[in-house]
């Protein structure tokens, strides 16, 4: 690969499978126990309240039990050592980027460890459980903390910025998504129409493997390490 100064990495569940974390539609995935349209809307939220929360919940408390793998640590050095743009856009709402040591990041989809209120649109940091201490503490609204995860039907997070990122990338990677959620299954068609250069490293081929240049099918711990040492040798 050659000329590359400006990269964008996006990443999914995958990245956190080997950590421990379960991906979305994979086998012993989220939504075996529960259905999607039963914890991720807002209309889930306005039906059934506790059970979105408890759902969450139970993902914040699972996340210290858990540590970032090799890929988490891998993309987090060459944030650190990369000397052009280079920003990661997850979709994952835990938080083993940052606990790897990334810096140049974003969460489009939310983060487990905030709340959001829907009285005031306040954003705060949020550790333990919600149920039973959802009252804003910035404006006082009884009951109005939810979890700040981008629910299906919601716009992501900072899409502007993306947008920016991804029309100056010189090469866009995706790490461990399915391609089964928009907007960020069409990144690597946006990044192409810019001209960047397109890889995929996945367990298996993904909904949209033939969109990108090359795909390497294994294992993110054993991939990524790899692909930033090639990066780096480059
Ligand atoms: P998915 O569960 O849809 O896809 C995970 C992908 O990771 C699959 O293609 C797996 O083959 C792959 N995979 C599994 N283990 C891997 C490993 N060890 N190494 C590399 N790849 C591996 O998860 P996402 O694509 O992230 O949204 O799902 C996208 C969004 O759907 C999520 O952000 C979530 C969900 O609705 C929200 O929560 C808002």
């Amino acid at each position: 690969m050659s000329a590359i100064q400006n990269i964008v990495i996006l990443t999914g569940a995958g990245i956190s499978a080997e950590s421990g974390l379960a991906t979305f539609r994979g086998p012993g995935g989220l939504w075996e126990g529960h259905r999607v349209e039963d914890i991720c809307t807002p209309e889930a939220l306005a039906r059934d309240r506790p059970l979105v929360l408890e759902f969450y919940d139970a993902r914040r408390a699972a996340l210290t039990t858990v540590e970032p793998n090799p890929a988490h640590h891998a993309l987090a050095r060459l944030d650190a050592e990369w000397p052009g743009e280079l920003l990661i856009v997850t979709q994952n709402v835990d938080d083993l980027h940052e606990r790897a040591g990334a810096k140049r990041m974003l969460h489009m989809h939310g983060e487990l460890q905030s709340a959001l209120c829907e009285a005031c649109e306040v954003r705060l940091p949020w550790a333990g459980p919600m149920i039973g201490h959802a009252d804003c503490p910035s404006c006082g609204a009884k009951g109005a903390l939810r979890p700040d995860i981008v629910f299906f039907g919601e716009i992501p997070y900072q899409m502007d910025v993306i947008d920016r990122a991804l029309a100056r990338a010189d090469l866009f990677v995706s790490i461990g998504t399915s391609g089964a959620v928009y907007p960020a299954a069409g990144f690597v068609q946006t990044a192409r129409h810019y001209g960047a250069q397109t890889l995929e490293l996945n367990l298996e081929p993904s909904a949209g493997s033939f969109h990108f240049d090359e795909s390497r099918i294994g294992p993110a711990s054993r991939l990524v390490p790899e692909w930033v040492a090639e990066l780096n040798g480059s």
